[in-house]
């Protein structure tokens, strides 16, 4: 499975960068204003950075107003991937851009028949929103379930990017369906390290040794 962080804080990006932890990157509009940058700015510094796919989201809501914005994002690196939202105008613009040859990732879908449109429309990426469908008390990770049966059901090329992961077991629960991707912001990528049973046992470890009198070096 492969992680995508979702942030445009280019030092937490290139903290987990540094790891190998990265494959990609996502950022939406209310990212860029948490970043306080400017959005071309940041969106280029954040493709030399790393060298997957970094979605950069139109704010246009005409199609052809969108295919703008989509091709100047897509000139700022040859790993955009243009962040188009799940509407109708969407759709039309994803097709386009797709024609065109830029990765498209197909954002802000809460169905399994928006997921199938995106994918008819060749989408490289859908965006499920795994966290505001919670939100609202509806089960998001069953909306992945659907998505995963479905393009498996007809070999669908696009790929699942699980979105708006809030915990560590949307992350696991991802995984075990299968999604290709996830997103999710930089502390829930580092808490997948920590368990409390790996807590106590180093620091009984590090008791005993002391204990010992003996070091290492
Ligand atoms: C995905 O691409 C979105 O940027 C993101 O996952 C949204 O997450 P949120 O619902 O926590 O804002």
């Amino acid at each position: 499975m492969k992680f995508f962080v979702d942030t445009a804080e280019i030092d937490q990006i290139a903290e987990l960068n540094d790891l190998g932890m990265v494959d990609g990157v996502t950022t939406n509009p209310s990212l860029i204003k948490k970043s306080g940058r400017d959005i071309l700015g940041v969106t280029k510094e954040i493709c030399a950075l790393v060298s997957g796919p970094v979605s950069a989201e139109v704010t246009a809501t005409q199609a052809d107003d969108m295919i703008a914005e989509g091709r100047k994002l897509g000139q700022i690196a040859d790993n955009i991937a243009v962040k188009v939202p799940l509407t109708w105008d969407g759709l039309k613009a994803c097709k386009t851009l797709r024609d065109e040859g830029l990765m498209v990732n197909v954002t802000l879908c809460f169905s399994a028949n928006q997921a199938l449109l995106a994918a008819k429309a060749g989408a490289s990426f859908i965006s499920p929103f795994i966290g505001r469908l919670d939100d609202i008390n509806l089960d998001g990770m069953s909306l992945i379930e659907d998505i995963r049966i479905i393009y498996d059901n007809y070999g669908f090329e696009t790929e699942i990017l699980a979105a708006s992961i809030r915990t560590v077991n949307h992350v696991l629960d991802s995984a075990r369906i299968g999604a290709d991707v996830i997103t999710a912001p930089p502390n829930v990528i580092k808490s997948l390290a920590s368990h409390p049973l790996t807590e106590k046992g180093l620091a009984a470890f590090l008791a005993d040794i002391e204990q010992t009198g003996q070091k290492i070096l």
